[in-house]
């Protein structure tokens, strides 16, 4: 693949076949995945906190062990995603610095509160299979390193979208004070888990956003809607069978489409929490500046060490 002929990207991409580092392609596709997956990596860690703020108050040692290996997970997922990120020529440390000084964003979803036991349970169910269905279809997106990126973290997700349904089964199989914890969540955490799959496709947000480039070079595979509904016609069964409802009175199943139908999503509150005006998001990020200022002495330490071992390989 000779330098330079973007004829040979062409028809990788229109063969459906992988791009790999080495391979020449756009600067606007190589920029957007180092936007998209700069993003689902800070998505990963600022995701640690609302769970990991339920550590140290689960209500039994198998469900602390069970979060701590979920929240550990998280971390895993984003030390993959920023190290598919590299590949395309960037450093984490410059990702980190763009998501700290707000240059860059992480999912929405994360700037809600987990106020009671049963929202550790509602994020696993509903966030982690949100974020299930968003990312099974990444596992094929045309970027080879975010690809193979997305095909260890969907294994692991999957443990993590049972154990939260799990979490609201026997809650919901509880007193009537833990049925309305499990209610009480559902109700707080199932639209903004449809808000994760981003802006409808229709509209203004969508001329200015991605979908079309990014399915055209095969990094999105569907539409923001499509999968927000497939999303929806998953879920809604499974809430009937915990015993939840879901709080869209507008929710119903439509024959003709074979789909559910479902009521308007407030893309006023979408916009205001992506703008920074969510109940959590100087929170998050107060936490996430000073955990990567405590962390600073880690990161010069295994410098040092580097560099000492790199002069000693040299002796
Ligand atoms: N939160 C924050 N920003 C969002 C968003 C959300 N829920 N939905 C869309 N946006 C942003 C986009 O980033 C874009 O802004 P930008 O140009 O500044 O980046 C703008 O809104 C327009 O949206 P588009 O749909 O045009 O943008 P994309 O084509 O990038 O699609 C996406 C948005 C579907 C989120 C896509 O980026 C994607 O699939 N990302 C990878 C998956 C991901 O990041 N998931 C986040 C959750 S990770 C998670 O839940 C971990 C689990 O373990 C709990």
């Amino acid at each position: 693949r000779a330098p330079g002929d973007s004829a040979a990207f062409d028809e990788l991409i229109a063969r459906d076949l992988r791009i790999e580092p080495r391979d020449d392609m756009p600067d606007g596709y190589r920029q957007t995945l180092i936007r998209q997956i700069a993003q689902h990596a800070h998505s990963e860690i600022i995701g640690m906190q609302p769970e990991g703020n339920w550590i140290t108050r689960a209500p039994s040692l198998r469900r602390k062990a069970i979060l701590i290996a979920k929240v550990q997970d998280e971390a895993g997922h984003g030390l993959y995603l920023y190290s598919a990120a590299e590949t395309l020529g960037v450093d984490k440390a410059e990702l980190l610095d763009k998501l700290h000084a707000g240059k860059q964003k992480y999912s929405s979803i994360f700037n809600y509160p987990t106020l009671t036991w049963a929202d550790v349970g509602a994020i696993g169910w509903l966030v982690d299979g949100a974020a299930i269905m968003n990312q099974v279809p990444l596992c094929r997106c045309s970027y080879g390193p975010y690809s193979r990126a997305m095909i260890r973290v969907c294994k692991e997700e999957s443990f993590h979208q049972r154990q939260g349904f799990e979490i609201l089964w026997v809650l919901a199989r509880g007193t009537d004070e833990q049925k309305a914890m499990a209610q009480d969540a559902a109700n707080r955490w199932w639209w903004p888990a449809l808000m994760m799959f981003g802006p409808e496709d229709s509209g203004e947000a969508a001329q200015q956003g991605h979908t079309a480039q990014n399915m055209a070079w095969g990094i999105k595979r569907f539409s923001n809607d499509d999968l927000r509904q497939k999303f929806v016609d998953m879920t809604v069964p499974q809430a009937q069978k915990l015993g939840v409802t879901l709080p869209d009175p507008d929710l119903r199943w439509n024959d003709e489409r074979g789909h559910w139908d479902s009521g308007r999503i407030d893309w006023e509150e979408f916009w205001r929490v992506l703008k920074g005006d969510g109940p959590c998001n100087a929170e998050r990020m107060s936490n996430r500046i000073k955990a990567h200022e405590d962390g600073a002495w880690v990161r010069e330490a295994a410098n040092a060490y580097a560099a000492k071992q790199a002069s000693r390989s040299k002796e």
